[in-house]
């Protein structure tokens, strides 16, 4: 099986220089299915994101010496802590596995979210240490490793937020096996608001709860849903993204863990919204618009809205990230 995207070159890479060498590295938070591509669309966003501080040690292995913004949630076992897994698994692969690193993981947003939030700490992790050791190759080759990452997070290792956030921009996984993965273009003016309501939907229960058989007649809407996003994507046709953002197998299952889901949706339509949906697996929702004031006003009503029923909530007005992760310092 050929992946597209293995090239990766040990030989490229510079030698650690021993202890005290460090660096600051963020990862994008990330809205994956985009509404109807289920496990194969994902795009990163400005904020939230994670933050990782790597520094190498003489001592051979990897240590997690510290961990903030988790409330005490995270395993500080390298071997538990998918940020290190991921890590060792690259370090395996380039024949690195006898240097020593020592790893800060500062959260900076919610776990459990539905915004890729594991996905943002091992994307951080694993371009740390790939910049860290100077291996220029595409930081796409380092997705194999980010979805060993997934996999232990929630015993799936899908793509479609670990593709974005490694990348940036708009992402299509056309296929897992063999993995070929695809940056799709996007009008420049589409703004997402996004509200993360304070509930708890573990990504591995809502995987869990989702049909694992559909109707040919259902597959048929998808996919020319799918293909329409996607064609809107390419022809900058923000109407047809709209109207294609629609999901008939996952939403109306998922739909039933987030609290007035469909309640916020007609509101964030009413108020101007392209197309409105669940970020990932949830509880997060965003709405796609076409402009920041619009997304501004979509979010200081929904979350109105969740307080008059009692729920706490964050919200993010974002622009598509292009970028993916980057060294802060
Ligand atoms: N595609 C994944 C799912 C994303 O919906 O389960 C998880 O955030």
């Amino acid at each position: 099986m050929e992946n597209k995207i293995q090239d990766l070159t040990a030989s490229v890479l510079a030698p650690p220089s021993g202890g005290g060498g460090g660096i600051h590295v963020f990862a994008p938070a990330t809205v994956a299915n985009v509404v109807c591509g289920f496990d194969v669309l994902g795009f990163a966003v400005n904020e939230p994101g994670d933050e990782v501080i790597m520094r190498l040690a003489n001592k051979p292995g990897i240590t997690i010496s510290k961990i903030t913004g988790d409330n005490g949630r995270l395993p500080l076992d390298a071997a538990k802590n998918t940020v290190s897994v991921s890590v060792q698994h690259y370090l395996k692969s380039i024949n690195r596995t006898h240097i020593g690193l020592d790893i800060e993981l500062h959260k900076k947003m919610p776990i459990g979210s539905g915004l890729g939030s594991s996905s943002a700490s091992t994307v951080a992790g694993l371009f740390a240490i790939k910049t860290l050791l100077g291996d220029e190759t595409d930081p796409a080759t380092l997705l194999p490793f980010a979805m060993k990452g997934e996999e232990m997070a929630c015993g799936h290792g899908h793509a479609d937020n670990v593709a974005p956030a490694l990348m940036g921009g708009f992402v299509l996984i056309r296929s897992y096996e063999p993995l070929d993965v695809i940056r799709l273009p996007h009008p420049k003016d589409l703004y997402c608001a996004i509200v993360f309501p304070d509930v708890d939907v573990p990504t591995r229960e809502a995987r869990q709860i989702i049909r694992k058989n559909i109707q040919m007649k259902d597959a048929v809407t998808q996919w020319g849903n799918i293909a329409g996003l996607v064609s809107g994507l390419f022809m900058n046709d923000i109407d047809l993204i709209g109207r294609s953002m629609k999901d008939i197998l996952v939403e109306p299952v998922r739909s039933m863990l987030i609290p007035d889901f469909y309640q916020m949706r007609e509101m964030a339509m009413e108020l101007g919204a392209v197309s409105f949906g669940i970020s990932g697996s949830g509880p997060s929702v965003f709405a796609f618009t076409r402009d920041e004031e619009t997304a501004k006003h979509i979010i200081q009503k929904l979350q109105q809205h969740l307080t008059s029923i009692s729920i706490g909530s964050n919200a993010y007005v974002s622009t598509i990230n292009d970028k993916g992760p980057r060294v802060l310092g």
